[in-house]
């Protein structure tokens, strides 16, 4: 999978993009990242990315010409099956739709910043409007790499245990069962023994039940989808 980024702040990237999962995904080859500067396709001496909005109100708006000459550049040398733009007027986003785009062969991402994007670029060059959560972030890169992430660690191979991804939270519409490590016995809270009873099916069994549990208790409506 290709994902291209645009953004005004590359830098806020680097740390979430260099570290763990996502890292592992772009050395072994399953995925490209690959972040832009909005300002470099800004014109003028001061490189203006933001104006003020027509009709007056609070905030700036970005401007449609950088945005747009930077995506026209990008899809004159590839084919993007989405042009994503998060916004928290977005769809929300859950486990079904990183499913989905984590099939996609190439992505483009666009972050917003200050009040929003010049619409015209939302309704003429954006396929998809992507939403994290019904809240309102300072821009769009946090939403990019939450997104990012959700897509990139379910491309089979990412992960090192192909069925970890398949036991999430949310594959099955069902929360995780509750996990333990070592030790055994820490200051009298014991770990459940059926986990250490060596008898598989059974194991399975306790875990099912643990998330069927966990999900009627915390997340009732998630069973009726
Ligand atoms: N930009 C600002 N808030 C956002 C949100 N909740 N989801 C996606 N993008 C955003």
């Amino acid at each position: 999978m290709r994902v291209d980024i645009l953004t005004l702040f590359p830098e806020m990237f680097e740390g979430p993009f260099s570290l763990s999962i996502l890292k592992r995904a772009q050395t072994k080859g399953h995925v490209e990242i690959h972040l832009h500067n909005i300002r470099d396709w800004a014109a003028g001496k001061h490189k203006n990315v933001d104006d003020y909005p027509f009709g007056g109100g609070a905030g700036m708006v970005m401007m449609v010409e950088p945005v747009v000459k930077c995506i026209e550049e990008l899809q004159s040398k590839t084919f993007y099956n989405e042009v994503i733009y998060l916004s928290p007027d977005g769809e929300l986003l859950n486990q079904k739709v990183a499913n989905q785009l984590s099939t996609c062969q190439n992505l483009l991402i666009l972050c917003g910043h200050y009040k929003g994007i010049d619409e015209r670029i939302r309704t003429n060059f954006i396929t998809r409007e992507i939403s994290i959560g019904d809240y309102v972030l300072s821009g769009g890169e946090l939403a990019a790499m939450v997104l990012t992430d959700a897509i990139v660690r379910i491309i089979p191979g990412v992960l090192n245990d192909e069925t970890s991804a398949l036991s999430d939270s949310y594959q099955d519409n069902l929360l995780s069962p509750p996990v333990y490590t070592r030790p055994y016995d820490f200051r009298g809270l014991k770990a459940p023994d059926i986990l250490l009873s060596g008898n598989d099916k059974e194991i399975a069994k306790w875990k099912y039940e643990q998330a069927v549990e966990r999900t009627r208790e915390r997340r009732p409506g998630l069973m009726e989808e």
